[in-house]
């Protein structure tokens, strides 16, 4: 089929490709202490700084979270394409579970838990052992509060990511939409430049989505089995 002969891939993920990986999806309800809580109050800066020990106790355990994860088959698959197509991965994951699964290049679009950045000089630094971290954490550099490296609700995304996303996803002849609801701007729209420039684009979800009505084909089940699937 047309993966098997396409030359350019471009693969957009979201947080069900991690869901195999024992890592809730955003729109999944949170567990235990953080159930109360919806996502979306905690992922902005106004929460940040009216509570910004409560929004670092966040991150810091979903850190955790993800520390504990281990890449599934459908990362692994992803790795495995990459060998044999001229492959872009963007990811709208924070987790880094691309990048330990293997794969070689990543356009984080929404940042990276490991990192924190200085709400003071902008210096960004990788977060050590969560245990040695001070609450708040502080700037190495300035002493300064440190903030997560992620884009949070009404930032925008890292400009040079996006651009390459974009350039990506217009020019490939397949496009891989994988675990994502499609709600979130402007990753979404990725998929609809793909299909704005005819490539192929399949979606790999179990559920439908905002963009099952663009898709050409619609795989529907979990990620960590399709994608290896998808590959043979
Ligand atoms: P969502 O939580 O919105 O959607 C997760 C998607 O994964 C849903 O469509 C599920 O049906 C699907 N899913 C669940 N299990 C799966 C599995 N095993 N295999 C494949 N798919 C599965 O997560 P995202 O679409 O990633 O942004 O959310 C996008 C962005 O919205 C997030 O990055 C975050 C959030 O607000 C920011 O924080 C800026």
């Amino acid at each position: 089929m047309a993966l098997r002969k396409a030359r350019r891939v471009a693969v957009l993920t979201g947080a069900g490709v991690s869901s195999d990986s024992g890592l809730p999806t955003f729109r999944d309800a949170q567990s235990g202490l953080w159930a109360q809580y919806r996502p979306e109050d905690l992922a902005n800066a106004h929460a940040f700084s009216i509570n910004p020990l409560l929004i670092w106790d966040w991150y810091l355990w979903r850190l955790e979270d993800c520390r504990r994860a281990i890449p599934n088959a459908g990362h692994l698959a992803i790795v495995a394409l990459e060998e044999r197509a001229d492959l872009t991965l963007v990811t709208q994951n924070v987790d880094g579970l691309h990048r330990r699964a293997g794969s070689a290049e990543v356009i984080e679009l929404h940042g990276n838990l490991e990192r924190a950045r200085c709400t003071a000089c902008r210096n960004v630094q990788i977060l050590g052992p969560v245990v040695a971290l001070a609450r708040p954490p502080r700037c190495t550099l300035c002493g300064a509060m440190l903030r997560p490296d992620v884009v949070w609700f009404g930032e925008d995304l890292p400009r040079l990511a996006l651009e390459t996303a974009r350039a990506a996803f217009t020019s490939c002849e397949v496009a891989l939409i994988v675990g994502t609801s499609g709600l979130v701007q402007p990753a979404a729209g990725l998929a609809r430049d793909a299909k704005r420039n005819r490539a192929v684009v399949i979606e790999i979800n179990p559920l439908e989505t905002a963009l099952s009505n663009i898709t050409d084909y619609a795989l529907r089940g979990s990620s960590s089995e399709l994608l290896p699937a998808l590959l043979e």
